[in-house]
């Protein structure tokens, strides 16, 4: 298994529909090997064949809902995959692996019913909720030549994103600093009376995209930070 390189939305390749898979053959079960350490690596929820240049259609999403699993189980391999049934509607922020740091509002059926091959050619049909649904869109999309920023309602702004990264709630590293505030024993040399927390603000939107990606360092990618979060990297 290797890694590949995943484009840019600016790749002309990603623009493109991928033709069928035809052959199920050690060489597609090397391009999912790779798909799945590449995922892995970059904590998506998703990924497509396109996405790493190869102009056919394959993707792999992780299924959310099987929380017993762990990701690597939760991976399922969609070969030629076809939405056979859609229910429901899901109005959320969505992102891509081609796209880092830029996220939309994109509307999606709730339940997505797929029809697809595994990698020996066999047809199966899943049926994917929530997330998960929302990622068997995306990368049919991706297949179709489809990004998500071409269907988005709208492009979250930068405050927006931040608040989507780092909630009420929030307890990355970023967001440790702020933690002083509550606690009056505190002797965190950010924590200077309440003042931090302007500071820390500050920071934060100031130069976001260098804290994001190396304030997270114990990560392998910066994009683990969204699949923690909740939301859909495909
Ligand atoms: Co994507």
């Amino acid at each position: 298994m290797a890694l590949r390189n995943i484009l840019p939305d600016s790749e002309p390749t990603l623009r493109k529909r991928s033709r069928a898979v035809t052959e199920f053959n050690p060489h597609l079960h090397e391009l999912l090997d790779d798909m799945r350490e590449t995922l892995l690596r970059a904590n998506g929820v998703g990924l497509a064949a396109p996405q790493v240049g190869v102009l056919r259609r394959a993707a792999i999403v992780v299924d959310t809902n099987l929380e017993d699993k762990t990701v690597e189980e939760q991976i399922i391999e969609l070969i030629n995959p076809e939405i056979i049934a859609s229910s429901g509607e899901q109005i959320g922020p969505e992102g891509c692996l081609s796209l880092p740091n830029v996220f939309g509002l994109v509307t999606r059926p709730d339940l997505v019913k797929i029809k697809a091959q595994d990698r020996n050619g066999e047809w199966f049909e899943v049926l994917g909720k929530d997330l998960t649904a929302r990622a068997f869109c995306h990368e049919v999309d991706h297949l179709n030549g489809i990004i998500f920023t071409d269907i988005a309602e709208r492009i979250l702004t930068e405050e927006e994103l931040e608040e989507l990264q780092h909630g009420d709630d929030c307890d990355c590293d970023d967001c440790d600093g702020c933690d002083g505030c509550d606690d009056e024993d505190c002797d965190d040399e950010d924590c200077d009376e309440h003042e931090h927390v302007h500071e820390h603000e500050h920071e934060h939107t100031h130069d976001h995209n260098h804290d994001h990606t190396h304030d997270h360092d114990h990560h392998d990618h910066h994009d683990h930070d969204h699949h923690d979060h909740g939301h859909t990297h495909g």
